[in-house]
């Protein structure tokens, strides 16, 4: 027997607001085609003002709570993953808290930018495996519109904001592959790349919030390289090959990075889930809206063997192998 970490809920959330390519076009020197061509963008949400990090992540954890018939009092564990919290501290995560859990439960933030969400599924998966938790709120919540430089164009276009969630709980398994819940997680990171993808500001540094800068050719080419061999990475450590996945739900960065890592890995495309056209890269969220989108229109279903990957800022990048 071991204990599994199972996903029993799903949600998330999307601000109202939606910003399309027509409309940067009118802002920044780009096109519409430019960008539907380079990243299969085709809109994105974006944050109204006043409404934070922490009301995306609080609205999409009550979507995954009544998913999964779970009430926010039996929670013991919050994790929100993000790069855009509300404050430098205190975590957004306790945000959450106060308004859906009993008070003195733990929560924290995690930051690993757009893989931030495989982390913290991982760190939760750690805990529930310990013993140390058995309900818990993994989120992935962004406002990477707050940290856009909107004048640059090589990059204010290619993020939107929203937030998803899972609600986990810890269940008996027998330790087979057959098991419900989180088979394996593997998580890597690599400082060297700082430069290549950051936000030019923090409290330690410049004292403000800076923007976001990014290298994308070079991004673009670690991450297919990356992304590749989280995905092996799993399948290996679970001796299962890319025909025995039922879904890969990838970070959303690019249609083509999509694209090519399931070429790569002779995935067949119609099982990798695809959101980046109407939520564009929403960072650490970019997972759970997917995954959120494929368990609401019944293409994932109980039973299915999901593939989660990511690579952002860091560079960080990693995988973990579910089975819903
Ligand atoms: O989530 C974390 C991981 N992030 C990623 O994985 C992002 C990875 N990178 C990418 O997705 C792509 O590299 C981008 C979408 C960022 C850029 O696409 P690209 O095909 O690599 O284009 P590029 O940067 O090589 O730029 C090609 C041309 C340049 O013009 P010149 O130098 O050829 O004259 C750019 O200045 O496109 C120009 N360009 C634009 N043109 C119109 C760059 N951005 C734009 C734009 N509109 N928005």
């Amino acid at each position: 027997m071991t204990l599994r970490t199972v996903i029993r809920g799903v949600g998330s959330y999307l601000p109202a607001r939606i910003v399309t390519n027509a409309e940067l076009a009118a802002k920044v020197d780009t096109t519409d085609e430019w960008i539907t061509e380079r990243t299969g963008i085709r809109e994105r949400h974006v944050a109204a003002d006043g409404e934070f990090t922490s009301d995306l992540a609080i609205a999409a954890a009550e979507r995954a709570l009544k998913a999964g018939g779970i009430d926010g009092s039996q929670l013991d564990l919050i994790v929100v993953a993000t790069a855009t919290p509300d404050n430098t501290f205190p975590a957004t995560a306790a945000k959450v808290q106060a308004r859906l859990a009993r008070p003195g439960v733990p929560s924290f933030d995690i930051q690993a930018v757009c893989s931030g969400f495989v982390y913290a599924l991982a760190t939760v998966d750690n805990f529930v495996r310990a013993g140390q938790a058995k309900t818990a709120l993994v989120i992935g919540a962004e406002t990477f519109s707050r940290i856009l430089d909107w004048n640059d164009r090589t990059t204010c276009v290619l993020f939107g904001d929203g937030a998803g969630a899972v609600v986990v709980t810890a269940e008996q398994g027998s330790g087979t592959g057959s098991d419900r819940g989180i088979l394996s997680t593997h998580l890597h990171s690599d400082g060297r790349q700082h430069d290549m993808l950051l936000v030019d500001g923090g409290p330690s540094t410049t004292q403000t919030t800076g923007h976001v800068r990014m290298k994308g050719k070079e991004v673009f080419r670690h991450a297919v390289v990356n992304l590749a061999e989280a995905v092996n990475e799993a399948l290996a450590a679970n001796s299962l090959t890319s025909q025995d996945l039922d879904w890969l739900v990838p970070h959303q960065a690019n249609r083509r990075i999509l694209d090519s890592t399931a070429q790569k890995l002779g995935i067949d495309p119609a099982k990798v889930v695809v959101t980046v056209d109407r939520h564009a890269n929403t960072s650490a969220a970019s997972i759970p809206l997917a995954l959120d989108a494929a368990v609401s229109d019944g293409r994932i279903k109980p039973g299915h063997l999901v593939l989660m990957e990511a690579m952002g800022g860091g560079f960080t990048w990693g995988s973990a192998l579910a089975r819903m």
